[in-house]
């Protein structure tokens, strides 16, 4: 893969925060395989401080960008030996099941500087009863819940209710352990499978059963220093696998960034009644959050309302974000890490971005792995577009599928709508069997 000046898009130069003397010649590793992490990488390599960027195990894309890591991620032992070996300055961590199974804390303990919130922080996103009980407790807006460990009180909760109801696994279930239930038969279903069947295994022995939300849902994100929070503009991602919102839920189909018609006041708003006071009650909880906190959003017609919190960049709302983010994204995340966030000044282009994602033939569902991909190199040559690699590999020098989604193609445009076209004339130029693509990703 080439890679293109980005008019525009250089990073910041270099400023001293306070006495503190930026570090350069950094080796860093970016945890992950995604394509948030071909995303982040990206963003990474483009800063001055950086000599070399790794990732781990990376795909097609990261390894254009430096050296990919064949290592278990959950071995984290083999992670610490690894960033010793390489001498690597600063590890930053995509996933959220690594940052679930304590990755931060492992590293952390051996004194590694590590972009992310510890397994504590974490919560939040793995346990929906744990979070649901803060947004409670903390009186912040949020849809009406009850949690359930028994089936049978569970069914009995489902029965004298208004449907659609909302039926969701409590842990980690790749963004698919929801179930928008419309009748109390589907509702039943969905407990079944989750509880009794245990599709999503020991994430679904626990369900919440919430009122559904109506309204426009937004992404947001907020870079966290334990105590500070700086917004990102919004974004929007697609979730479900056909136009016009159709079919069942995916990873996230594409998104863009800013969000036409969500003002600065509203993200005030958020970052003052939602993320704020989370991050007050981590702290005094003794699980301060540093990283990206990441509170799924429904405007309804009484104000903003959390759907979930997740505890890291989305994906792919990272393949927009990296697009139009101005400031040099190293100084950002060892300003969270080193709780200075408050002195740093955070800036954004003045632009739009899309990112549209390539899925295989039958993703959400099962899907083929190892169809030829044509047209890359062809779509890397377009101007301000970039191609992230998600469930790809490289197979006798040639890239060919390898995962549900398997790239986002990522515009950025002085419009939306330019974005938008520049992203879906190269969504034409990239071609595998059976490759299915939202066309209303606006
Ligand atoms: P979650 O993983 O909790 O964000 O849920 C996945 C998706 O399901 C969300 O992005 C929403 O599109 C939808 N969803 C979740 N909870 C609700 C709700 N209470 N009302 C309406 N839609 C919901
Ligand atoms: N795009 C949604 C997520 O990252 O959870």
């Amino acid at each position: 893969m080439r890679i293109k000046p980005h008019r525009g898009f250089e990073s910041l130069p270099l400023r001293q925060i306070g006495n503190f003397e930026p570090m350069k010649n950094m080796n860093i590793l970016v945890i992950g395989s995604g394509g948030r992490e071909h995303a982040l990488a990206w963003k990474l390599k483009q800063s001055p401080r950086v000599k070399k960027i790794f990732t781990a195990p990376g795909n097609p894309g990261t390894a254009e960008l430096g050296e990919n890591i064949s290592v278990d991620i959950s071995d984290h032992q083999a992670i610490i030996e690894c960033v010793k070996k390489k001498e690597i300055n600063l590890v930053v961590v995509g996933p959220d099941d690594a940052l679930a199974l304590g990755i931060v804390n492992s590293l952390q303990g051996e004194k590694i500087k590590v972009f992310g919130p510890t397994k504590e922080a974490a919560e939040i996103e793995w346990s929906k009863s744990f979070a649901k009980d803060l947004l409670e407790r903390l009186n912040i807006p949020t849809a009406k819940s009850k949690t359930f460990t028994d089936i049978e009180k569970a069914k009995e909760y489902i029965r004298d209710h208004e449907y659609p109801l909302v039926i969701k696994a409590c842990g980690l279930a790749l963004g698919k352990g929801v179930v928008i239930a419309q009748t109390q038969e589907e509702a039943e279903q969905a407990l079944e499978e989750m509880m009794t069947q245990k599709t999503f295994g020991a994430a679904g022995e626990t369900v919440i059963i919430e009122e559904f939300l109506q309204g426009e849902e937004i992404s947001t994100h907020a870079f966290c220093d334990g105590e500070t929070a700086v917004m990102f503009p919004s974004a929007q991602d697609h979730k479900r696998i056909f136009d016009n919102d159709k079919g069942p839920n995916t990873g996230g189909m594409g998104t863009i960034a800013p969000v036409p018609g969500v003002s600065k006041n509203v993200l005030d708003q958020i970052k003052q009644e939602i993320v704020m006071p989370i991050l007050q009650e981590l702290k005094r909880m003794g699980r301060p959050f540093k990283g990206v906190l990441f509170p799924g959003i429904m405007l309804t017609k009484e104000g903003p309302k959390v759907l979930e919190f997740n505890v890291r960049f989305g994906d792919p709302e990272t393949q927009s974000y990296m697009r139009i983010l101005k400031t040099d994204l190293v100084e950002i995340l060892l300003a969270c890490v080193e709780g200075k966030l408050s002195s740093t000044q955070i800036e954004w282009e003045s632009k739009s971005a899309c990112c549209v994602v390539l899925a295989s033939p039958g993703y959400p569902g099962k899907y083929p792995k190892g169809l030829p991909i044509t047209g890359i190199a062809k779509a890397e040559n377009i101007d301000d577009v970039v191609v992230f690699h998600a469930g790809t590999k490289s197979e006798d020098g040639k890239i060919v599928t390898n995962g549900g989604r398997v790239f986002g193609v990522s515009a950025s445009g002085s419009s939306l709508d330019g974005a938008r076209q520049k992203a879906y004339k190269v969504v034409e130029l990239v071609n595998f069997e059976g490759k299915q693509f939202r066309k209303d990703i606006n």
